[in-house]
Protein backbone atom coordinates (compact mmCIF):
# COMPACT_ATOMS: atom_id res chain seq x y z
CA UNK A 1 0.00 0.00 0.00
CA UNK A 2 1.53 3.26 -0.71
CA UNK A 3 -0.47 6.78 1.40
CA UNK A 4 -0.52 9.62 -0.37
CA UNK A 5 -1.83 13.29 1.10
CA UNK A 6 -3.42 15.28 -1.42
CA UNK A 7 -3.31 19.24 -0.40
CA UNK A 8 -6.02 21.03 -2.29
CA UNK A 9 -6.17 24.37 -3.81
CA UNK A 10 -8.50 25.81 -0.97
CA UNK A 11 -6.19 24.14 1.91
CA UNK A 12 -7.63 20.60 2.29
CA UNK A 13 -5.51 17.42 3.15
CA UNK A 14 -7.31 14.84 1.59
CA UNK A 15 -5.50 11.44 2.22
CA UNK A 16 -5.70 8.38 -0.52
CA UNK A 17 -4.09 4.93 -0.54
CA UNK A 18 -2.70 3.82 -3.44
CA UNK A 19 -1.06 0.25 -4.35
CA UNK A 20 2.25 -0.35 -6.20
CA UNK A 21 2.23 0.41 -10.49
CA UNK A 22 -0.57 2.46 -9.77
CA UNK A 23 -0.54 6.28 -11.84
CA UNK A 24 -0.35 9.08 -9.32
CA UNK A 25 -2.85 10.81 -11.59
CA UNK A 26 -5.42 8.07 -11.04
CA UNK A 27 -5.16 8.03 -7.27
CA UNK A 28 -5.63 11.64 -7.39
CA UNK A 29 -8.60 11.17 -9.53
CA UNK A 30 -10.14 8.71 -7.16
CA UNK A 31 -9.58 10.99 -4.50
CA UNK A 32 -11.84 13.76 -6.15
CA UNK A 33 -8.89 15.74 -6.74
CA UNK A 34 -9.36 18.10 -9.92
CA UNK A 35 -7.00 16.86 -12.33
CA UNK A 36 -8.36 16.49 -15.70
CA UNK A 37 -5.94 14.40 -17.42
CA UNK A 38 -7.42 14.92 -20.33
CA UNK A 39 -4.57 13.39 -22.73
CA UNK A 40 -4.71 9.79 -20.95
CA UNK A 41 -1.14 9.95 -19.57
CA UNK A 42 0.11 11.13 -23.32
CA UNK A 43 1.93 14.25 -22.02
CA UNK A 44 -0.04 16.40 -24.32
CA UNK A 45 -2.13 18.32 -21.86
CA UNK A 46 -0.37 19.59 -18.93
CA UNK A 47 -4.06 19.19 -16.74
CA UNK A 48 -2.27 16.98 -14.63
CA UNK A 49 0.20 19.05 -12.44
CA UNK A 50 0.49 18.61 -9.35
CA UNK A 51 3.09 20.27 -7.12
CA UNK A 52 5.36 17.89 -5.21
CA UNK A 53 6.08 18.43 -1.27
CA UNK A 54 9.96 19.59 -2.10
CA UNK A 55 11.21 16.61 0.56
CA UNK A 56 9.93 14.10 -1.78
CA UNK A 57 10.82 15.83 -5.23
CA UNK A 58 14.08 14.24 -5.18
CA UNK A 59 12.59 10.83 -4.35
CA UNK A 60 10.84 10.53 -7.42
CA UNK A 61 12.02 9.15 -10.89
CA UNK A 62 13.32 12.31 -12.87
CA UNK A 63 11.37 14.03 -15.06
CA UNK A 64 11.79 13.23 -18.61
CA UNK A 65 12.20 16.01 -21.26
CA UNK A 66 9.34 15.56 -22.85
CA UNK A 67 7.62 15.89 -19.51
CA UNK A 68 9.62 19.03 -18.74
CA UNK A 69 8.31 20.38 -22.05
CA UNK A 70 5.14 20.50 -21.21
CA UNK A 71 5.55 21.38 -17.51
CA UNK A 72 6.95 24.73 -18.97
CA UNK A 73 3.37 25.30 -20.34
CA UNK A 74 1.72 24.70 -17.18
CA UNK A 75 -0.12 27.46 -15.31
CA UNK A 76 1.74 28.12 -11.89
CA UNK A 77 4.42 25.73 -12.38
CA UNK A 78 7.29 25.56 -9.83
CA UNK A 79 10.53 24.25 -9.15
CA UNK A 80 8.97 20.89 -7.94
CA UNK A 81 6.44 20.72 -10.29
CA UNK A 82 5.51 17.35 -11.84
CA UNK A 83 3.24 15.78 -14.36
CA UNK A 84 1.06 13.08 -11.86
CA UNK A 85 0.30 11.20 -14.81
CA UNK A 86 4.26 10.33 -15.21
CA UNK A 87 4.47 9.28 -11.65
CA UNK A 88 4.23 5.81 -11.11
CA UNK A 89 4.07 4.53 -7.33
CA UNK A 90 6.20 2.43 -5.38
CA UNK A 91 6.41 1.27 -2.19
CA UNK A 92 9.30 4.11 -1.36
CA UNK A 93 6.72 6.93 -2.03
CA UNK A 94 4.49 5.99 1.20
CA UNK A 95 3.94 9.10 2.35
CA UNK A 96 3.90 11.42 -0.84
CA UNK A 97 2.60 14.58 -0.20
CA UNK A 98 1.74 16.53 -3.22
CA UNK A 99 -0.55 19.65 -3.76
CA UNK A 100 -3.16 20.10 -6.19
CA UNK A 101 -2.92 23.73 -7.80
CA UNK A 102 -5.77 25.54 -9.03
CA UNK A 103 -5.10 26.49 -11.97
CA UNK A 104 -4.85 22.52 -12.87
CA UNK A 105 -8.97 22.93 -13.48
CA UNK A 106 -9.51 25.47 -15.84
CA UNK A 107 -7.68 25.56 -19.36
CA UNK A 108 -9.80 25.71 -21.71
CA UNK A 109 -10.06 29.16 -23.27
CA UNK A 110 -13.56 30.47 -22.34
S1 LIG B 1 -2.61 13.51 -18.35
FE1 LIG B 1 -2.03 14.84 -19.92
S2 LIG B 1 0.00 15.32 -19.40
FE2 LIG B 1 -0.63 14.03 -17.80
Amino acid sequence: MVRVTFLTADGQRVAAEGEAGQRLLELGQNAGMPLEGTCEGQMACSTCHVVVAPDWFDRLMQASEDEEDMLDLAVGVTRTSRLACQIVLDPALDGLEVRVPAEARDMQPR
